[in-house]
């Protein structure tokens, strides 16, 4: 089938979070649990469908580490959303979501859009943010919020898809 759309979207957030983890788990269900920082930029396509058309859906993760951030913009710009993402066991990646999120909406076109992951919610014992506290945070800045586990393979796709649908209806 024709593909209807071509869709980028970045996954943003810091350095551990699981950004790469969820991509890898999304494009051919892999997980490592100890995978190495990203350094630079990697990227897969993968085809979905969207509000039943076909969407081929580019991804771009990006390194979370402070002295690779710079060049992120550039992919922000071209990007038509972005998955924002934090560690339910961490919060200070919850702390830097503002931070991430001023990146974001600083550079991305007007019409782009976002939504909130948490992730690492297979570590139950270790979890520091609330879910509430999350979807209000989530609700503050209009985004969608999502919870999800890399390892475990829990809302991985979903969270893909709602951010493919949310370019694609616009
Ligand atoms: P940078 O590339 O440095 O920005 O980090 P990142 O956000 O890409 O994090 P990455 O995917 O490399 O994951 C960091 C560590 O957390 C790795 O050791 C992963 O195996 C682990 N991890 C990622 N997702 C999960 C998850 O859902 N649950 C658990 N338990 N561990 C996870
Ligand atoms: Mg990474």
């Amino acid at each position: 089938d024709s593909i209807a759309h071509k869709i980028k979207i970045v996954i943003l957030g810091s350095s551990t979070v699981g950004k790469s983890s969820l991509m890898w788990r999304f494009h051919d269900g892999s997980f490592i649990l100890n995978r190495t920082s990203t350094k630079g930029l990697s990227d897969i396509t993968k085809v979905i469908q969207a509000n039943d058309k076909n969407v081929s859906l580019n991804v771009w993760d990006t390194a979370g580490q402070e002295r690779y951030r710079s060049i992120n913009y550039l992919y922000i710009r071209q990007a038509g959303g972005a998955i924002i993402v934090f560690d339910v066991t961490n919060r200070e990646t919850f702390k830097e979501l503002e931070m991430w999120i001023k990146e974001f909406t600083d550079h991305c076109e007007p019409s782009a859009k976002k939504i909130l992951v948490g992730n690492k919610i297979d570590l139950v014992d270790q979890r520091v943010v609330s879910q509430k506290e999350a979807r209000d945070f989530a609700k503050k800045h209009s985004m969608a919020y999502l919870e999800t586990s890399a390892k475990d393979d829990i809302d991985v796709a979903r969270s893909f898809q709602t951010i493919a649908e949310k370019i694609v209806e616009d």
